[in-house]
């Protein structure tokens, strides 16, 4: 397995794979390798030649203390990614990937500041913004202020910028993403029809633990009795998967359903809940397309999110 750092030497080993013929596959992750991103691998490994993963943490998709505390630990992601073959980890410094920053508190600046350039429907690409970021992607309104990103937009932002940037330069034929963050695979979805064709951007569906409940790596901080609790979102997104399957249209009936079986719960504070068109990410009055079902809870101070997606 080779580690590489820098991106001139990424593009030649890219470019190599692509002379002898290699179909690569790539899952770009921020580190802290879990459960959830060995299934990505797993499959780009079953569907390709040769893969690539990138360990980045992106300091554009966090705020100043959460990047800080993010649990990186370069050398356990080295013996997950081992463990599935994976060809090649492209591990760059921040500096590597944003030349032109001077100071990593500027990207803590960026996401305060206001997104002057965005556009309703269609994306741009900042060429360098007043804190130093080069080709900053901004995602159109109409995707990003939905779910999550009525809280913060910037996250998605700095998702799309990162990923641009990884797909200019790693050209992979496929890239793998978790379902369970649908907003951004959405988004991505649409950036990479926009911005690279001959990218398939693929979708893998959310894994869960043997009770259904979605993993996530904040599981751990549940105690048995609030675990059973959490499932009960997941229960309840099913309820309204039933009704949408045996044939109710009216979404705000099949979301009063699903609020009223999570507001049962006292320990469950909600967030958000929210019925969204899986293409559009559109609340849509009749349920007509494929669906997300989203929840956004929290359960003893932790935030934990469910999706569900009904493919009609
Ligand atoms: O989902 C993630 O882990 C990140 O948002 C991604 C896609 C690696 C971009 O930094």
């Amino acid at each position: 397995m080779k580690i590489i750092e820098s991106v001139s030497q990424a593009s030649v080993y890219v470019a190599d794979m692509r002379a002898s013929g290699k179909k690569i596959g790539f899952v770009p992750t921020l580190g802290g390798l879990h459960k959830g991103h060995q299934l990505l691998m797993q499959r780009a490994r079953e569907e390709n030649d040769a893969i690539i993963i990138s360990i980045f943490l992106n300091p554009m998709q966090f705020r100043k203390p959460q990047f800080l505390k993010y649990p990186s630990d370069f050398e356990q992601d080295m013996r997950v990614a081992e463990e599935i073959n994976v060809d090649m980890i492209f591990h760059p410094p921040v500096a590597e990937m944003f030349q032109h920053v001077a100071h990593i508190d500027n990207f803590f600046k960026f996401q305060t500041a206001e997104a002057a350039h965005r556009q309703d429907e269609h994306f741009v690409i900042e060429q360098q913004d007043e804190n130093g970021i080069d080709n900053l992607v901004r995602v159109p309104s109409n995707l990003v202020y939905q779910l999550d990103g009525k809280i913060h937009p910037w996250t998605f932002d700095g998702a799309a910028t990162i990923v641009y940037k990884l797909f200019n330069i790693l050209q992979p034929e496929s890239a793998y993403f978790g379902e369970k963050d649908i907003q951004q695979l959405a988004i991505l979805t649409k950036m990479a029809e926009t911005y690279f064709p001959a990218i398939k951007v693929i979708g893998v569906p959310t894994l869960r633990d043997a009770d259904n409940l979605a993993f996530s790596s904040r599981n751990v901080l549940l105690s048995d009795e609030q675990r059973r609790t959490a499932l009960s979102v997941y229960h309840a997104l099913k309820h309204g998967e039933h009704l949408i399957r045996t044939g109710e249209s009216d979404a705000a009936i099949v979301l009063n359903a699903i609020k009223a079986i999570i507001a049962a719960q006292p320990l469950i504070k909600i967030d958000y809940i929210d019925i969204v068109d899986k293409r559009l990410l559109k609340y849509a009055k009749k349920i007509s397309d494929d669906m997300i079902l989203y929840a956004a809870f929290f359960l003893n101070g932790i935030r934990l999110t469910d999706t569900l997606i009904v493919e009609l």
